[in-house]
């Protein structure tokens, strides 16, 4: 394993390349990378490197929003099949007729989905600048949200403001137990329940903290609590247990006796393809310059905002 960290690292050097991973990826990728952050900060990393190379340790969506960002930097991602079930829910041909039902309204897209959704798109948003954006937006001018149901559920209640919701959800924050969560909160009453704002809502409704992964992560370094219980995916506990060695992290148990709070399409990266894509250059990650050009206006909103 030290010669594999040992390779990618002098792999790095000669090829000046970046490694930039989410909260979600396994972690011996998230202790190799340069950077590891939630969507917003992964964004700002992008945008900004100077490395030649960027090597992205999430699912293709981010790659894709590295690329639109910083196009004369190569991108390239350890497994190509790393998509993201939030981002296959809103097919571009279906949104595009579902947009058009709406005249007049804003579309505000959560970056979890394809370029070619960004491009229909007004606005891009992440879990930790959602509520900003939305209420960027003149309160008499109808909001489309999409793709995400929950996260638009979400903030619709929490601004108090009606979004018009497309149907799309992630697999993976959809399996916790309502039940399970309940009744692991009677046996830890002194545990916070945390959640992602991805998760349904009659889950939401039982947590003390609701925030990105990296909002997640903040809170259990500043809380006095001592034990949490995690409602997302499993990847974020790595962080929370580098950060405080001392406190515990109990994730959320999932409605079938899985593993299904591993997301899969994260898990599908491992050391070695990170080891391959830099050694190789290659899955690059390619797009046109026409959607890259339309997909980057609704992004460059967003940074501006937040
Ligand atoms: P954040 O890291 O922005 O909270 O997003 C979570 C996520 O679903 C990534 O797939
Ligand atoms: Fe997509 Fe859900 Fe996986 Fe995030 S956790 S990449 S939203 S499938």
């Amino acid at each position: 394993m030290r010669d594999l960290f040992d390779e990618i690292a002098e792999l790095k050097r000669q090829k000046q390349a970046v490694i930039l991973a989410h909260y979600y990826q396994e972690p011996d990728i998230q202790d190799v990378a340069d950077f590891v952050g939630d969507s917003l900060e992964l964004s700002r990393k992008a945008a900004t490197t100077d490395a030649k190379i960027i090597v992205f340790a999430g699912v293709h969506f981010m790659a894709e929003t590295a690329k639109i960002l910083n196009p004369s930097k190569k991108v390239v991602l350890p497994d190509l099949k790393a998509g993201c079930s939030l981002a296959s829910s809103c097919p571009p041909d279906l949104f595009a007729r579902f947009k058009a039902k709406h005249p007049g309204a804003a579309v505000v897209s959560y970056i979890n989905c394809s370029a070619e959704i960004k491009a229909l798109s007004d606005y891009i948003c992440t879990s930790s600048n959602a509520e900003k954006i939305v209420r960027a937006i003149p309160a008499d001018r109808p909001v489309i949200f999409a793709p995400d149901r929950n996260l638009g559920a979400y903030l619709a209640k929490k601004i108090g403001r009606e979004l018009i919701l497309w149907n799309g959800s992630c697999i993976v924050h959809e399996v916790f137990s309502e039940k399970k969560l309940v009744q692991l909160k009677t046996r830890h009453p002194e545990a916070p329940i945390i959640a992602h704002p991805e998760c349904e809502a009659h889950v939401l409704r039982h947590a003390e903290f609701i925030g990105s992964t990296s909002g997640l992560l903040k809170f259990t370094q500043t809380s006095p609590a001592t034990k949490f219980i995690v409602v997302t995916e499993s990847g974020i506990l790595h962080q929370m247990r580098k950060a405080s060695p001392a406190k515990e992290f109990i994730p959320a148990p999932p409605e079938a006796n899985c593993a299904c709070n591993d997301c899969p399409f994260m898990k599908l990266n491992t050391l070695e393809k990170i080891r391959d894509c830099l050694r190789d250059e290659t899955p690059e990650l390619a797009m046109g310059e026409e959607l890259r050009a339309r997909a980057l206006v609704p992004l460059e909103r967003m940074l501006a905002i937040s």
